[in-house]
């Protein structure tokens, strides 16, 4: 190992089910030296996290005659009419996306689905089942039919458990608790990236013939998140500054159920399995809303009703700016098979039993339909052309491909994760055999990395020291109060006002810890520089787009206005650091799937 420079066939930065999937995949496709990157332990990425599903149109349950969109499911006996096809979830994800999805990768997405599923089980994975032994489905939010197929609400987490275990099989090496400082991309080609080891604070150059980034999404923008501590948007920042353009920012979803006051995650699957929303006043207000579906709306549908509900006076929770949850009627049973995490976090962090007693939630940010740009095969597009940048890819929530387009429904993002992370790895081993080169880098970039992250413990300087904590956290106060669930003009050029002189006084930011092994401190600081970076193209790209789309709802532009808007946007990096911002068409079936009005 010379002057500190690490090299691999290929490196995967993230050891979620995208990064997790592409490894395996290339591993399985004989590329034996292949090398996965880790801010964490891999098994406490955030795919761990996801609890109702995943999206596939198996057609082993459906609704019992007559009970309505909402009543109980059987199994469908062998030989019985199908109720459900890859077509009709490819419907339901392009009505979901408010019609942004691009409808080619959709394609993909559903007609992978099925395939995936059964990967999965044939590795062992532990699916809650039927009594005839076939995997169990369940409904979830958008979807027309219930295909949401689950392990009661651990689903991400036996997902990410039988997917590492055979990454680890192909010899896939791991770098646990390692972080990415820098994407290096020079002429278009990507050549690898700088690290730190966090265990002994030594930075690496780390060289690769193909790098992929499944780091994950962004939610700690936000003060209410469902996201973990360390979902701080590093990679989708990181391939900003490297000059790679952001898609579609503005598009983040607030999932309707967080836990009250915490943010932390009450699955849908709570509302899946017939539970209810209610008011102060015990009314299940969602028939005002979306009658057809009530509470199995999607999401930005619901966290807007629970919103208009909690800004009427009509919330509930200690100062009355949540709504109930209320799983009583479900009883004791269902709640411990299918619900049981979901019955744990309400006990721990609010002391409240959901088989006795409503528990109260609040939308909380959630999942980031923007980020990278890529293909269905991973390769990351360096602009509205679609030119790629050479041996650079992206899979999973730091990706857009665009498959949720303006808004997710849930069960497709470890699906999404899961498709297109294989897709990577398989394209990856693809290029790496055909002769992909190890490009050389220009200089010493991990000095160059050595020397920013210098400057967070350096006396010089003017003016007053700033501290990170406290930035960070006027950063998730505004993007609360005024790029959340509802925005406006006045809102967003509040929130940018801010994000812009955090920025200038980040630059005065200092940590008291100078020790080189685990120093959270300096990672705290890094983790922030991220946060303000694409923070300032969420603002920007939602106050240029006029109109109300999927998540991204204007009060001022309540209207989905597609002549104008029927566009992906691309932010563009530049020299002062604001966005360039430019659209991209979206990829639309028009003769099949032409927009129209989105009802529920
Ligand atoms: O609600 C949930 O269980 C989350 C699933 C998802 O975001 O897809």
């Amino acid at each position: 190992m010379a002057n500190n420079e690490i090299i691999h066939d290929i490196l995967i930065v993230g050891a979620g089910l995208a990064g997790t999937w592409a490894a395996l995949a290339a591993g399985r496709a004989g590329v034996a030296d292949i090398g996965v990157l880790s801010k964490l332990h891999p098994l406490r990425s955030h795919s761990g996290a996801a609890q109702g599903g995943i999206a596939a149109a198996l057609n082993n349950v459906r609704p019992v005659e007559g009970t309505g969109k909402r009543g109980p499911l059987e199994p469908i006996p062998p030989g019985e009419e199908p109720v459900d096809s890859w077509e009709l979830h490819m419907f339901d994800t392009i009505k979901g996306s408010d019609w942004l999805g691009d409808q080619d990768a959709i394609e993909i997405l559903v007609k992978d689905a099925p395939e995936i599923i059964y990967e999965y089980e044939h590795m062992g994975c532990v699916f809650s089942r039927l009594a005839d032994g076939r995997i169990a489905q369940r409904r979830f939010g958008g979807h027309s039919a219930p295909r949401a197929n689950y392990s009661a609400d651990y689903t991400g987490h036996v997902l990410l458990h039988t997917i590492h275990e055979q990454a680890l099989r192909h010899g896939v090496k791991f770098y646990p608790e390692w972080y990415c400082l820098d994407l290096i991309i020079e002429d278009n080609i990507c050549r690898g990236v700088v690290a730190l080891d966090i265990l002994h604070g030594e930075i690496y150059t780390m060289r690769a013939r193909a790098v992929m980034f499944g780091t994950g999404g962004y939610g700690r923008a936000w003060k209410i998140t469902s996201n973990a501590t360390a979902n701080t948007g590093d990679g989708v920042a990181l391939a900003y500054k490297a000059g790679v353009p952001l898609m579609d920012m503005e598009f983040v979803q607030f999932h309707p159920t967080g836990l009250y006051g915490k943010g932390i995650l009450m699955s849908e699957a709570c509302r899946g399995e017939g539970g209810y929303l209610r008011n102060s006043e015990g009314d299940r207000f969602m028939e005002k809303y979306a009658p057809g579906l009530m509470e199995l709306a999607p999401r930005d549908l619901v966290s807007r009703s629970e919103q208009t509900e909690i800004e009427t006076g009509l919330g509930t929770g200690q100062d009355q700016q949540g709504i109930d949850l209320d799983l009583t009627h479900l009883g004791e049973e269902k709640i411990m098979t299918r619900l049981p995490q979901v019955r744990e976090l309400a006990l721990e962090f609010l002391g409240i039993d959901i088989i006795k007693q409503p528990v109260p939630i609040q939308p909380t940010a959630h999942y980031s339909m923007g980020g990278i740009p890529a293909k269905a095969s991973g390769q990351v597009i360096a602009n509205g052309e679609g030119t790629a940048v050479t041996g650079f890819y992206a899979a999973g929530e730091c990706a857009c491909i665009s498959v949720h387009g303006a808004n997710r429904l849930g069960t497709n993002s470890l699906l999404d994760a899961s498709v297109f992370g294989r897709r990577a790895g398989i394209h990856m081993a693809e290029f790496v055999k055909n002769g992909a080169r190890l490009y050389p880098v220009s200089g010493d970039p991990a000095a160059l990395s050595r020397e920013r992250l210098a400057q967070f413990t350096s006396s010089s300087g003017s003016g007053r020291v700033e501290s990170i904590g406290k930035l960070a956290n006027e950063l998730k106060e505004t993007m609360t109060r005024n790029c959340g669930v509802f925005r406006d003009q006045q809102r967003l050029q509040t929130a940018l006002s801010v994000v812009q002189s955090l920025q200038e006084r980040f630059k005065r930011a200092r940590i008291m810890d100078t020790s080189k092994r685990f120093n959270t401190d300096l990672l705290a600081a890094i983790e922030t520089d991220n946060l303000l970076i694409f923070s300032r193209v969420i603002v920007e790209s939602a106050l240029n787009r006029t109109e109300s789309r999927g998540a991204h709802y204007r009060t001022d532009f309540p209207r989905r206005h597609d002549e104008q808007w029927l566009k992906h946007t691309l932010a563009h990096n530049s020299a002062d650091g604001s966005p360039v911002l430019g659209y991209k068409s979206v990829n639309i079936d028009w003769e099949k799937y032409p927009p129209q009005e989105r009802k529920y």
